[in-house]
């Protein structure tokens, strides 16, 4: 049986963190979709179409993975999609309580979808979308936190 996992989440933009879990992740399962998903807390710095576009060309060296977005529960995606696990990066303590309780949550409402973390490699400790979002919106150097193409795309947001 093929064992497959859903990595769900913003990639409002995709980051060189997001890959090395997809990467790691790609040793543990046969198939991995990359599902770009609603997170109601937050506001998106590029439209759906966009991040899929990044995700597109970051993950054109890796076999095995699919590209999706979908407007609902992740628990009932997963089941779409015939995964057994959702995928989850965790980086420090702070990720922690958030994680805990969407897991908690995904398990409540769907018992057979398994949540699997993998802690973030250390060089990606510190980062994340937001905040080099933020730092890219002042002008800092983003050079290797994300994929070449996200690089030049935050360039080309910051510049409208
Ligand atoms: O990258 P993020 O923003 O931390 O990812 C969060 C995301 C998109 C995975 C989460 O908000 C999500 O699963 N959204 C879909 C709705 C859902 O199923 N929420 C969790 C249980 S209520």
């Amino acid at each position: 049986m093929l064992r497959t996992a859903i990595y769900p989440g913003s990639f409002d933009p995709v980051t060189n963190g997001h890959l090395d879990i997809i990467e790691r992740g790609l040793t543990l399962f046969d198939g991995i979709t990359v599902a770009i998903l609603h997170n109601p807390a937050k506001k998106y710095l590029f439209t759906v179409e966009e991040r899929i576009g990044m995700l597109e060309e970051s993950l054109k060296k890796f076999s095995g993975v699919s590209i999706e977005a979908f407007d609902g529960l992740l628990v009932d995606y997963a089941v779409q999609k015939n995964a057994q696990a959702i995928l989850r990066g965790m980086r420090a303590v702070s990720d922690f309580e958030y994680e805990f309780q969407m897991a908690l949550m995904n398990r409540r409402l769907n018992r057979d979808v398994q949540t699997v973390f993998l802690m973030t490699g250390l060089r990606w400790i510190f980062t994340s979308s937001s905040i080099i979002k933020e730092a890219a919106c002042f002008g800092g150097n983003i050079n290797g936190m994300v994929p070449p193409v996200v690089q030049q795309k935050l360039k080309e947001k910051f510049k409208q």
